[in-house]
């Protein structure tokens, strides 16, 4: 293995970037142990720039001399992507899927079962270092080779391991979550500007504000509205936005959009079985 790259990304669209950049920031490993091939070359130069990642030429090439394989391209890509490697894999080959469309069942059989393969879901705030990846291993993936997937991700957030029965729920809770809280952020800054700050320092509060809660969350130990309640005096001014928020139905707003992508996600996984 110590000739190849220790990961090989195949695709190199909005999340293999995030995952990249998240790796470069984070110094997790040397840039020239990453290799890259995707069927665009402009972003894979955006992303070497100032570093040696390393532009392969074709994706057989790349799963030929990679150790771990990240396949980073849409659903749709996913069965003739795998194909066409298949012959170039090694059996001590690692092959990573982020996408929620394949179970590893299905996988398996796209690679005529020559190599090891793992799932993850990762989200874009890996970027910036805090992202949530779930990823879900079968037993016969060797635990060293699990690590180097749990190692790689925690160095851009947080990780956890869970069963591939959750797999489905994972893109609406944290794969496809942000732009629902991308929304939630743009929305209350059009509010603030309505009432007369500036666009960006609007950005800038309500960012810094849902930053500052998700920490609560995650550090206090309390309930989410245990929290909500510490922030309402009586009678005064947020509990009075919380009624027009529940007035208009928000939970249930929310409990719908998460629930669509749930349903959106089964239905992608039928229509490929
Ligand atoms: N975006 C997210 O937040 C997110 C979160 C979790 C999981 N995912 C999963 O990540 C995967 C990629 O999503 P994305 O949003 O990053 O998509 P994307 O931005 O469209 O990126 C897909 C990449 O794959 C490349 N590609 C397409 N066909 C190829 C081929 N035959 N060989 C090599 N490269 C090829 C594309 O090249 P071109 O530039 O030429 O199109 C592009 O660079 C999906 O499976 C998705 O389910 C995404």
């Amino acid at each position: 293995m110590a000739d190849r790259f220790q990961y090989g990304f195949i695709g190199c669209g909005n999340m293999v970037s995030a995952i990249i950049q998240g790796m470069i920031s984070s110094q997790f490993c040397p840039s020239s142990q990453i290799g890259v091939s995707s069927r665009t070359q402009s972003r894979i130069q955006a992303l070497s720039k100032d570093t040696d990642i390393v532009a392969v030429q074709s994706n057989q090439e790349l799963a030929q001399k990679s150790s771990i394989i990240i396949v980073g391209v849409k659903p749709a890509q996913y069965p003739t992507v795998l194909h066409e490697i298949t012959s170039s894999l090694h059996s001590d080959t690692l092959i990573v899927s982020i996408t929620p469309s394949f179970t590893l069942a299905q996988l398996q059989h796209m690679i005529d079962h020559k190599c090891h393969v793992l799932r993850a879901m990762p989200n874009t705030p890996l970027a910036v270092g805090c992202g949530m990846t779930a990823i879900c291993a079968p037993d016969d993936v060797p635990a060293e080779i699990r690590q180097k997937v749990v190692d790689l991700f925690s160095s851009c957030g947080r990780v956890e391991v869970i069963p591939e029965t959750l797999m489905d729920v994972v893109p609406a809770a944290s794969g496809s979550s942000p732009a629902f809280f991308f929304i939630i952020a743009e929305a209350m800054a059009d509010a603030v500007v309505m009432q007369g700050m500036p666009r960006q320092q609007a950005y800038s509060f309500v960012a810094q504000t849902m930053l500052g809660s998700a920490k609560m969350i995650l550090e206090s130990g309390k309930h989410p509205g245990q929290l909500k309640d510490e922030v309402c005096s009586p009678g005064g001014s947020t509990i009075a936005g919380i009624a027009k928020l529940e007035e208009m139905g928000l939970r249930g707003t929310i409990i719908s959009g998460m629930n669509a992508t749930w349903e959106k996600i089964k239905e992608m996984g039928k229509k490929t079985e």
